[in-house]
């Protein structure tokens, strides 16, 4: 596993992140939770990514993390978000407002069994709260040791403009895989439209902004498991997403199944194919990777320490293109 700095802020993280939204829901399992944690750990994986909006309730996973790192909190990098206040729709137009960010972290620190946070994030942008009071609050953060570095998830270039003219900020969290070359989507009915991520590639690399990068693997998508034939329970965010529908299904397999064999000339599965490509898009520090079980995560884990080469990454954006033009 290599290890690359977040920013400027001296943290050094893995190039491979465990990211835990699919803990602690109704029927998943906690035991198997937290052995996914321990495999990421022993595989040399010290990110791990969550928020206080994962789970229900909100916040399990943030727990099932608190359990997994007793007696080993120091062997962790722990990235968690600022998210939702349980049971105060109301509070929505002061999401990321000075008063909710300190209400939030106390919740933070608790679940999480932890008096501090290495990487908080602000979950999305809210156009209600401006900028100014949201790097104020994470700045003041910062300087009372609660928490090392700081960033923020899916915001647009002119938000992340707007940023720079009060504080720098260490790390930025967008979709990207290469399947996927937009953030925000598929948006919620109150998020902003989707836009295309090279721009904040860009930004970020110029500006020395670390990105994680989420969706690496596609659900899956990109591990080459599929055959097409699956249903996805409702609670199962691939009932809906678009992507694992019907013809538009099987013509990604398809794609899939043609990047095997420049996973094979490098000795990688094709999960390991997918994270390394993400990886090394410019700007990019980590790639998440949402693991469910302690065996994904040692395959996971293979991802980093190789490179694919430039024509592998031509041949691969080729399939995409011809992918595109067949939709
Ligand atoms: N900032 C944000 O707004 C935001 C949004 C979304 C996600 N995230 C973060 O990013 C993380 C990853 O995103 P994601 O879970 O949406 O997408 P993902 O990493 O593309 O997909 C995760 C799923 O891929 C499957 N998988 C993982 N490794 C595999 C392997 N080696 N072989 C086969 N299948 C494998 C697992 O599916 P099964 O469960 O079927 O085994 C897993 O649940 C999240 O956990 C969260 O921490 C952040």
């Amino acid at each position: 596993m290599e290890y690359q700095e977040l920013g400027t802020s001296g943290i050094k993280v893995s190039e491979v992140t465990l990211g835990t939204w699919s803990f602690g829901w109704p029927g998943s399992d906690t035991e198997q939770s937290i052995k996914t944690i321990h495999s990421a750990l022993n595989n040399g994986i010290n990110f791990i990514d969550t928020a206080g909006g994962y789970g229900n309730p909100k916040g399990s996973s943030e727990r099932i993390i608190g359990e997994a790192l007793k007696g080993r909190r120091k062997d962790a990098v722990i990235c968690t978000k600022v998210s939702i206040i349980e049971h105060n729709a109301d509070y929505s137009n002061k999401r990321f407002g000075y008063d909710f960010v300190m209400r939030n972290i106390e919740q933070n620190l608790e679940r999480l069994q932890t008096d501090y946070i290495d990487v908080y994030l602000s979950h999305f942008y809210n156009p209600h709260v401006s900028i100014e009071e949201t790097m104020r609050v994470f700045s003041d953060l910062r300087d009372q040791k609660v928490i090392r570095a700081f960033g923020v998830s899916k915001y647009d270039i002119p938000e992340l403009q707007e940023i720079a003219k009060y504080t720098k900020i260490d790390v930025g969290q967008y979709d990207l895989s290469i399947f996927q070359r937009r953030f925000n989507e598929p948006s919620a009915p109150d998020h902003p439209p989707a836009s295309p991520i090279e721009p904040v590639l860009k930004y970020a690399n110029e500006n020395n902004i670390s990105l994680m990068c989420f969706g690496t693997v596609t659900r899956g998508l990109l591990s080459g498991r599929f055959t097409g034939t699956e249903h996805f329970p409702k609670n199962d965010p691939r009932h809906q997403d678009p992507i694992f529908q019907g013809d538009t299904f099987q013509k990604h397999i398809d794609a899939v199944e043609k990047m095997r064999p420049i996973a094979q000339k490098h000795g990688k599965s094709l999960a390991q194919l997918a994270i390394n490509w993400a990886l090394h898009q410019p700007g990019v520090t980590t790639a998440l990777v949402g693991g469910r079980t302690p065996e994904q995560m040692t395959e996971n884990a293979g991802a980093s320490g190789w490179q694919l080469d430039q024509e592998d990454i031509l041949e691969i954006e080729k399939l995409v293109k011809s992918l595109q033009k067949a939709q």
